[in-house]
């Protein structure tokens, strides 16, 4: 099992104000920064960074959103990295998520859901992989 995962903080909450709040919940639990950069992609970029949703309905409002504004890129370091990961964010469905995540706090619907977490250790280090080079990662 790695213990790396990938986010992404989306730009809803970029754009809120919450970039801090949410990396200070991130940090105190317990996940290292291996790797970070404030960006943004353009519509192509956000498409091949979600390629695996490119037949579902909502792949068009994904790649706009996605690209509307700001992001922060990161890769995570902690035991059970991926797993802890989504614990700490909750439901992808704000509505269905846990009291204390992250998406209960801070994210406003199923699209604009504020951060994104790998789904596997397969997918963490593809993700990490599209955002940063071997001398932007330590
Ligand atoms: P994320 O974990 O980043 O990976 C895929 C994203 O697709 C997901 O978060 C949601 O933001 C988005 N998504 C999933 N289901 C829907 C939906 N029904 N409508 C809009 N966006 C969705």
């Amino acid at each position: 099992m790695s213990n790396r995962t990938f986010t992404m903080i989306k730009p809803d909450a970029t754009a809120k104000g919450y970039t801090g709040a949410i990396l200070d919940q991130i940090i105190k639990a317990g996940f290292s920064v291996k790797a970070m950069k404030w960006t943004r992609l353009t519509p192509e970029q956000a498409g091949l960074f979600y390629d695996i949703h490119r037949e579902r309905p909502f792949f068009g409002e994904l790649v706009e959103f996605m690209s509307s504004g700001p992001i922060v890129a990161a890769i995570l370091e902690k035991e059970n990295a991926v797993a802890d990961f989504r614990k700490l964010i909750g439901a992808t469905n704000p509505a269905q998520a846990e009291e204390g995540t992250i998406r209960k706090q801070f994210a406003a619907s199923v699209g604009e859901n504020a951060v994104h977490g790998s789904d596997s250790d397969e997918n963490a280090m593809i993700e990490g992989d599209f955002f940063f080079s071997k001398l932007e990662r330590f």
